[in-house]
């Protein structure tokens, strides 16, 4: 008996365990609402649906859309919300344990309440969330934090739970109100925080901060070199990552590197911290080829000021498999938090998945949070090089408190008059109410909302010669088809949007004014493209050359490149039209032509020696994301001047992208593939060998560089034999160091010799002989921005003197069609505008690429 007794009493310890478990559970909560609704997989019920096991202290007003609830499925959430002008709290009963608390708030008007005029404080069992919280503000403040959508936010915290009531307060200011549309309580498991880390003053490799008596925000969540993660791909938490993109001081001091294979977690206990796919990508210090110069890689966040800071690095060596390959520094906030570094040692192993923690204090002068890895020069590794996988910065509670003042962009500084603007609000809720509207993705679309009717019907064309419509089909679908290209997202854009529109062949002729042959601006093997204008808009209309089998086919490649990538030096498609055997692309509209255009053979006025520079950084900015971009890297094979196009504010993208190749898988070193490309740009190793790999983009962007400077054809059969080819003669003048004997007589001697010279050196490296010795595409729009930046310093010294950089044309209005595209664009710019104000630091590779 006793010994079947123990087993027994074993199960049933055991079972009882169970079901404790069982009752720790998630609660979704839909507010406003009397219903439950299903979001990928999770119901969220509604805040007064009988037995959800909340109660709300007053019902405030439940605020309701009017619009019918239809596709964007994520967003059926934030249709209803609920509006409290008194002091009101959700309470749930629940087991005590630590749990994460998600607030979602979205935009919204309804009836005399309009989000934006909101003002309340959140407290969560005596701990204050936020304070004087006004969500518009949030949105667009945490714009680029927010997900697929920049109009709802969500505020992540994670609270322990000493009794078994969790208390959610909202709490009104004076005649103002307060408001949620969703609250998310989902318990956590024990290992996701541990009261160890290492403090960066102290130097300190397990000191506690005191877990137990704080709460903790989620500042940011980031998937280092990979695209963002939706919630539903994560755990059970429901975590969401964010691309780093955004964040990264210098892009181009990183690259991306992925292995997906036999990822492993170091400890169980690690599992929780984040998914496998976080660490299957990374990125790496680039490889710096052309000088020897070494550099971090940086990120910048702005965080609030006077709190404790939890910094935790996600890592997993993917690369090498010995120590001592990848040794490096991690600085926060300028200050060495590590030293000695290396991810295989202390992941024991390659593939190996971990994180660590780190402790920092940011004072009351400060409101950004630097993280910086860099060369070590104590180790004994040659390389100079890091590596980064994921990052998540958690703010830490005090003295019961999270929140902090949002200056208000009306009121003065210590917040003190702030809200007090606001007029007074007269609180009737209307029934019969007005939706609430997501009113940024309204804007949004009426902007890009073209006339054109979606086409769902569209079935293979068996009748299109060479045309395989599949392609297309599988990516005009819904999100989940997004997943198959996951290793695409990092830029941002909403996978739903990746194809653009479908239009109808009526709105292409009428367009193009039944293809006007007066309104063709550019021909080729593939077809003709014509100006045209949709909706007021101007745009680029190519139609493919239904005899022409090769053009099929570059237009197959043209559009599932453009369809992966999307940036800001890449001319940008803005749609499709397939009808009726026709294959038709739509493209933002150039205004500026070709760069060759504007350089020989036209009437055009000459470019300044800074547009030159300028235009060859924006296509050195182009070729470089679309070497970097996309996991295998693309190989563009016709870099020259016809196919950098210039907009109107001589901005320079590139374009054609009809003959690229996916690069080399990670373990080969090149593509095998026929020759083809453009005479005299194409790189003699990949003529000889027929190996492709970026490098020969790098080539050929050498000849670009030598053009630009001598304005004349790269090939010109006209001349003596010996300066028939420019790459050649160029050369040879290089390396007398006499280029300026060759230089673009239009120029008049206006640009600085040390400016010529270095352009000069950079060609002649892209121009090695062998792959090999030539620096990737990073390297040398590194060193292009930091000629660009000593010329506008120059130009600054000499105060208005500004003889090389003048005529710069600024352009508001070119905005419009960058907004097409996404709304990312415009925080670019934003990036961009720091740069050239000086910002550059000079001890980080610079160039802004993105
Ligand atoms: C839910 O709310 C709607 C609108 O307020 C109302 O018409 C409906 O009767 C309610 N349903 C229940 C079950 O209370
Ligand atoms: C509410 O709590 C009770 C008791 O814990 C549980 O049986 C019930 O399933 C809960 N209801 C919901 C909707 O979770
Ligand atoms: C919710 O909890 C708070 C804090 O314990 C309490 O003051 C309030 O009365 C509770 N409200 C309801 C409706 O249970
Ligand atoms: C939010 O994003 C989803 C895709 O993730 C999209 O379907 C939806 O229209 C977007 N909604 C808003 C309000 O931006
Ligand atoms: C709050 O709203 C309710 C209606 O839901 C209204 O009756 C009440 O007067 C309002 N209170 C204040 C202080 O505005
Ligand atoms: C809020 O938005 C409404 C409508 O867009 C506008 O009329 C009002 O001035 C805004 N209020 C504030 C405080 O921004
Ligand atoms: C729970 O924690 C709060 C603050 O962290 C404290 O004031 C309170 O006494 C604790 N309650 C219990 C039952 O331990
Ligand atoms: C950190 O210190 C705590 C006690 O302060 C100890 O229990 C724990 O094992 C230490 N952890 C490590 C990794 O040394
Ligand atoms: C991956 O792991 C499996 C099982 O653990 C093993 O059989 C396989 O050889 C591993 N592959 C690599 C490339 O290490
Ligand atoms: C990826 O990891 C596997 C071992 O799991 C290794 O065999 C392979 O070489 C790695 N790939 C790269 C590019 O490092
Ligand atoms: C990296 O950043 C740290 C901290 O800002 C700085 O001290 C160091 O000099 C930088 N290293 C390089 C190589 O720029
Ligand atoms: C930290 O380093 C960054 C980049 O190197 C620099 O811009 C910033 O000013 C530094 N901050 C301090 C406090 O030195």
């Amino acid at each position: 008996m006793e010994l079947y007794g123990l087993p027994l009493l074993l199960l049933i310890i055991f079972a009882s365990a169970q079901v404790g478990e069982a009752q720790v559970k998630s609660f979704l909560i839909n507010c406003g609402s009397n219903s439950s609704i299903t979001i990928d997989g999770r119901t969220w019920a509604g805040d007064v649906l009988p037995g959800n096991n909340v109660t709300i202290s007053n019902h405030g007003v439940a605020a309701a859309s009017a619009a019918s609830v239809e596709e964007p499925k994520p967003v059926a959430l934030y249709t209803t919300a609920r509006i409290f002008n008194t002091t009101s709290s959700y309470n749930f009963s629940i087991a005590p344990g630590l749990y994460c608390v998600r607030l979602h708030f979205a935009s919204f008007s309804f009836g005399n309440f309009n989000s934006n005029e909101s003002l309340f404080d959140v407290v969560a069992n005596n701990v204050k969330l936020v304070s004087r919280f006004n969500v518009p503000e949030e949105v667009v403040w945490k714009k680029e934090v927010s997900d697929w959508n920049s109009s709802y936010l969500v505020k992540e915290y994670f609270v322990d739970v000493n009794r078994s009531l969790l208390s959610i307060q909202l709490v009104p200011e004076d005649a103002s109100f307060a408001y949620v549309n969703a609250i998310e309580v989902v318990p956590v498991m024990d290992e996701l925080f541990v009261d160890s880390a290492r403090n960066v003053d102290s130097g300190e490799v397990n000191v506690s901060f005191h877990l137990a008596d704080r709460a903790i925000e989620t500042m940011y969540r980031l998937n280092v070199g990979g695209p963002a993660v939706k919630p539903s791909r994560d755990s059970d938490l429901w975590r969401k990552w964010d691309s780093d993109e955004n964040y990264m001081f210098s892009v181009n001091a990183a690259n991306v590197i992925t292995n997906s294979s036999n990822i492993s977690y170091v400890s169980a206990k690690d599992s929780a911290a984040a998914p496998l796919l976080v660490y299957e990508t990374a990125k790496a210090t680039t490889n710096n080829q052309v000088v020897e110069r070494r550099f971090n890689m940086s990120w910048r966040f702005s965080v609030d000021r006077n709190f404790d800071y939890l910094i935790r690095l996600h890592f997993c060596e993917l690369t090498y498999d010995k120590p001592n390959q990848r040794v490096f520094k991690i600085y926060i906030n300028n200050k060495t938090a590590a030293e000695n570094y290396d991810v295989f040692v202390q992941g024991k192993g390659r593939n190996k998945a971990y994180h660590e923690d780190f402790l920092d204090t940011v004072p009351q002068q400060v409101d950004t949070l630097w993280l910086q890895l860099g060369p070590d020069s104590v180790a004994s590794t040659s390389d100079a090089d890091a590596l980064l996988n994921g990052l998540e910065i958690f703010k830490l509670s005090r003295n019961g408190n999270l929140a902090h003042f949002l200056r208000r962009v009306d009121a003065g500084e210590g917040g003190a008059g702030a809200g007090k603007t606001k007029g007074r609000i007269v609180l009737v809720a209307i029934a019969g109410a007005v939706a609430i509207v997501a009113i940024i993705l309204v804007i949004i679309s009426g902007i890009v909302c073209f006339n054109i009717r979606k086409s769902r019907a569209t079935g293979p064309k068996e009748d299109a010669p060479g045309w395989r419509p599949l392609f297309l089909h599988s990516i005009t679908g819904t999100t989940t088809n997004a997943r198959a290209s996951k290793a695409y997202q990092a830029n941002g854009s909403m996978a739903t949007n990746r194809m653009g529109r479908v239009f109808t062949l009526s709105v292409i002729r009428s367009a193009t004014n039944n293809f006007d042959e007066s309104l063709i601006i550019g021909t080729g093997g593939f077809g003709k493209v014509f100006k045209g204008e949709i909706e007021g808009i101007l745009v680029a209309i190519k139609r493919a050359n239904p005899q022409s089998q090769q053009g099929l086919k570059e237009f197959e490649t043209e559009i599932e490149i453009l369809s992966k990538l999307r940036h800001r030096h890449l001319v940008s498609m803005i749609g499709y039209c397939e009808e009726q055997n026709e294959m038709i692309l739509v493209y933002e509209y150039m205004a500026n032509g070709t760069l060759r255009s504007h350089l020989f053979g036209s009437d055009l006025p000459p470019l300044t020696w800074r547009q030159r520079l300028e235009a060859c950084i924006g296509a050195a900015k182009g070729l470089h994301y679309l070497h970097t971009g996309a996991d295998r890297g693309i190989i563009h094979r016709d870099v020259k001047t016809t196919n950098i196009l210039l907009d109107e504010a001589f901005i320079a993208k590139m374009a054609d992208f009809g003959l690229s190749k996916d690069g080399p898988a990670l373990d080969q070193t090149h593509v095998s593939t026929a020759v083809k490309g453009s005479f005299g740009y194409l790189d003699p190793e990949y003529f000889r060998r027929q190996q492709l790999t970026q490098k020969s983009d790098v080539y050929s962007f050498g000849v670009v560089l030598l053009e630009v400077v001598c304005a004349r054809p790269v090939i010109d059969p006209t001349l003596p034999r010996d300066q028939v080819n420019l790459a050649e003669w160029a050369l040879r003048w290089q390396r007398q160091q006499s280029l300026e004997t060759i230089v673009d007589p239009k120029l008049e001697g206006a640009y600085p010799p040390e400016s010529l010279k270095k352009i000069g050196d950079i060609a002649e490296k892209c121009l090695a002989d062998e792959g090999k010795d030539r620096p990737a595409m990073g390297d040398v729009l590194w060193h292009l921005e930091s000629l660009l930046q000593s010329l506008l310093q120059e130009a600054a010294q000499n105060g208005g003197a500004e003889s090389f950089t003048s005529s710069k044309i600024e352009c508001a209005s070119c905005v419009s069609l960058h907004r097409i595209k996404e709304g990312e664009e415009e925080e670019e710019e934003e990036e961009e505008d720091a740069l050239v104000a000086g910002e550059m630091d000079a001890s980080s590779a610079n160039a802004n690429g993105h």
